[in-house]
């Protein structure tokens, strides 16, 4: 019988790339949307009918519910968050609100409806913050920097006192960034690709940042989706760092992307304090050296690679808008 799998956030970077990977392995899967006045379905639009969308929201205790027990998932993947670090600081209730106790209500929504349901939760190397050890960890202590961290934080250990608590299969990937050509635009890798395909095809004439040295484990979202998949096959409920164990500054990702154009970055580029943080997360570097013995997960994008990629893709979606 085919498995089902339930996805949060199934509209946003991951879970579109999550939800192809499960029908790849056969799962019939359902993915939760919450509802908005319209549609901006863009990541998934090319799944339409090989999915069955369901409306909840995290804020929404019964709506949860609801969808579990006519979903019948085997496993649950809480990918929903309000996921830009920026917005936690003008908006630090709602933050705590989806990202911190949504995760409580999945978990609640789980206990209600059948408690052998296996769950993922998508924490975050945001949770290190500010380092206490270079690489970071499983072990590592959290020291978060932002109403974000924070509220990740909180989720990470409701995940884990609910395997504790209910020997329930719960388990969380502290993954570092993953990028992609569907990251949203206010990311910075993004901004980047899109502001220099901008300046390539004479759309912009500057890239305003904020912090060019802040250093980053950056990856590639489709590789790290399946590692979610596979901590969900274990044997034993465990956590795993996710990363590539390659750090980069922002100014190096600037760098590349601009060399990908042919163009030299320097001055096309403008520091803006506008996008500087109240508190920084200055160096990310992860081990993933768990995940690659215990799940047989590594990388297979590399750096070079990803940043070529996205900003091809922005240079091909804007010929398009260019051209019409
Ligand atoms: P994303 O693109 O921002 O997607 C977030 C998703 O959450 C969207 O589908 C969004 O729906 C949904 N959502 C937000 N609030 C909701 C609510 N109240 N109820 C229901 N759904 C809600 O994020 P992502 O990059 O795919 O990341 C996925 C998860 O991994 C997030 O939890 C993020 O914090 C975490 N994470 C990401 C990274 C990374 O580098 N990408 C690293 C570590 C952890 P709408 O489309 O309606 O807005
Ligand atoms: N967004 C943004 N915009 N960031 C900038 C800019 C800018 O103009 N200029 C410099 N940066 C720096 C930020 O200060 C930060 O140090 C770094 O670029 C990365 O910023 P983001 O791409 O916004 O990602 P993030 O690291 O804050 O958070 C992402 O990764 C986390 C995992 O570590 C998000 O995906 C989180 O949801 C995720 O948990």
């Amino acid at each position: 019988m085919k498995k089902t799998a339930v996805i949060t956030g199934i509209t946003g970077q991951d879970g579109s790339y999550l939800a192809e990977l499960l029908l790849e392995q056969g799962y019939r899967v359902v993915g939760v949307t919450r509802r908005t006045s319209t549609q901006v379905n863009e990541r998934i639009n090319h799944l339409e009918g090989r999915i069955e969308l369901v409306s909840a929201d995290l804020l929404d205790q019964s709506s949860l519910t609801t969808v579990l027990r006519d979903a019948q998932p085997s496993e649950v993947y809480n990918l929903a968050a309000q996921s830009f670090v920026p917005a936690s600081w003008s908006q630090p209730v709602l933050t705590g609100e989806f990202t911190a106790l949504g995760v409580t209500r999945v978990l609640e929504a789980i206990r209600a409806v059948d408690p052998a349901i296996r769950f993922y939760q998508a924490s975050s190397s945001e949770m290190f913050g500010k380092v206490a050890e270079v690489p970071q960890r499983e072990t590592t202590p959290f020291y978060p920097r932002s109403p974000y961290g924070v509220a990740k934080v909180y989720g990470h250990w409701i995940t884990v006192n609910y395997r504790e608590s209910f020997g329930m299969f719960a388990v969380s990937g502290i993954l570092f960034n993953h990028e992609s050509e569907r990251r949203g635009l206010e990311f910075v890798t993004r901004k980047i690709s899109d502001g220099v395909a901008r300046i390539k095809l004479g759309l912009a004439k500057e890239l305003r940042l904020g912090n060019l040295d802040a250093q980053r484990d950056w990856g590639f979202a489709g590789d790290y989706v399946r590692a979610m998949w596979l901590m969900l096959q274990q044997a034993q409920p465990q956590d795993y760092v996710v990363a590539t164990g390659r750090t980069h500054a922002v100014r190096d990702f600037v760098r590349l992307a601009f060399e990908t154009v042919d163009l030299p970055w320097e001055p096309y580029v403008a520091v803006d304090p506008k996008f500087v943080r109240p508190a920084e997360v200055d160096l990310l570097i992860g081990d993933p050296s768990k995940a690659r013995s215990k799940l047989g997960w590594q990388p297979e994008t590399s750096f070079e690679q990803l940043v070529e990629r996205m900003v091809r893709a922005d240079l091909e979606r804007l010929s398009r808008v260019v051209s019409v």
